[in-house]
């Protein structure tokens, strides 16, 4: 239950500001006053105080890309676990994928999810629906009846939609839905066989690769199926100079696009996979330097909306199998915010968090809760950063309940103090309250 709580002293950055304020918020979680000293004489005795000196306080971080695993593959990962590992991130909303065993592809497991989530209690949980049923490919899931229990996003991540006239007819529905389709963007039969990016690295490796022309044809596809329906697209996980520059060039002609990239595809390099540890393997996979810069670039100039995590939890006993059996994916909930300011280092903190938190708010339709501004009258939905704070990461200390991040040892920059959904602390002084 949301109680009164005032964050004091700390520098508040959202889409509209930068200011010194303390903000109260009110019994029941919106924000009641921003404004410099808050006296807390006049509010009930049980109001808490969060200290926020030194801090940033910033609206909730949003991801558009969250696996939670649940249902299906609960030894990696539930909701609860995941919606932990969000919390302690600083975000305060997630949009969860929809490969799960059974995929989110119908109103019942759309409404399974939710409801974990909300019993979850430590953050906004969002479902994206699958665009297929199954995630096959074949034929269209039922999109309207998981839309009208609030699904905004549609996608078959994990894969993408290689049937043109499909991925057209779904487009032509999620323009008259007012929703967004997702890609995935991959190819499968250039895509085929392959475990790490192909270049250099993998020929002396001897790691066979996936070209970036395999998801550079179906960003210009859908780019094309895009203007062809009037319908939104968002592209996931973009990894590729390639990519980066088709959407450029589709936003200047008009296109509805918008599109993601992870911190993984902004720090790391193919190179990392010549330690053949599994942990390096990810899909899209790690590319070479010149792709990392343009991503670089591209989150720099605007034309890649947001930060997303890919948050992919596996076992151990999963990510150590050999590296042609092991699953793509990797940790990102907990490490995303302090990568971004480590390695953006050069982008203000204002933008840094525009590309976390409510440029992929406005992407999944969440800005009404979610993103900000942080002004009276608005649910309390935020987090409070030590920008300059050094820790690191220790994956025995991860909320998630699995281990597999790469930056295992990385000391980072920037920390998320404190976290509250809707007017309560989801975290505090760095320790999640549930
Ligand atoms: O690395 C990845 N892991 N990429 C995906 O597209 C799927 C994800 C997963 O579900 O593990």
């Amino acid at each position: 239950m949301a109680g009164e709580l005032v964050i004091r002293g700390g520098r508040v950055i959202d889409q509209t500001a930068e200011r010194r304020a303390d903000i109260a918020v009110g019994p029941d979680g919106r924000i009641v006053d921003v404004s410099g000293g808050i006296d807390t004489a006049g509010m009930g005795s049980g109001v808490a105080v969060l200290d926020a000196s030194g801090c940033a306080v910033v609206p909730g971080l949003v991801d558009l890309h969250t696996h939670l695993r649940e249902p299906g593959h609960e030894e990696a990962e539930t909701v609860e676990t995941g919606s932990r590992a969000a919390a302690m991130g600083g975000y305060t909303a997630v949009v969860a994928m929809p490969n799960t065993d059974p995929p989110v592809d119908s109103a019942a497991v759309v409404r399974q999810v939710l409801d974990a989530g909300i019993a979850a209690g430590l953050c906004d949980v969002h479902v994206a629906g699958a665009i297929t049923v199954g995630r096959r490919g074949e034929g269209l899931a039922p999109l309207g009846e998981m839309a009208a229990l609030g699904v905004r996003l549609f996608t078959d991540d994990g894969s993408g939609v290689q049937d043109e006239r499909l991925m057209r007819r779904a487009m032509e529905y999620g323009r008259a839905l007012d929703v967004v389709l997702a890609q995935h963007c991959e190819v499968d039969s250039l895509a085929y066989g392959g475990h790490m990016n192909e270049g250099a690295w993998s020929s002396r490796l001897g790691i066979p690769g996936i070209p970036a022309e395999a998801e550079e044809l179906m960003v210009a596809r859908d780019v094309a199926l895009s203007r062809l329906t009037g319908a939104p697209v968002h592209f996931q996980h973009l990894s590729t100079a390639g990519s980066v520059g088709a959407v450029r060039a589709a936003k200047a002609a008009g296109a509805a696009v918008t599109a993601e990239a992870t911190p993984h595809h902004f720090t790391l390099t193919d190179e990392c996979c010549s330690s053949y540890d599994p942990l390096f393997k990810v899909n899209p996979p790690l590319r070479g330097k010149p792709d990392v810069a343009a991503i670089r670039e591209g989150l720099a100039d605007g034309t890649i909306d947001a930060i997303a995590t890919d948050h992919a939890p596996h076992t151990q006993e999963r990510k150590e199998l050999p590296f042609d059996q092991a699953p793509p994916g990797m940790l990102g909930l907990e490490t995303a915010l302090a990568l971004a300011i480590d390695q953006l280092a050069d982008l203000p903190l204002s933008q840094i968090i525009g590309l976390l938190s409510w440029r992929p708010a406005a992407i999944a339709g969440l800005s009404g809760a979610h993103g900000g501004p942080l002004r009276e009258g608005r649910p309390a939905n935020l987090c409070v950063i030590d920008p300059e704070m050094t820790w690191t990461v220790d994956p025995a200390r991860s909320s998630s309940r699995s281990r597999n991040t790469p930056f295992a040892g990385r000391v980072l920059r920037g920390k998320v103090r404190h976290t509250v959904l809707f007017g309560v602390p989801t975290v505090i002084d760095c320790e999640a309250q549930r």
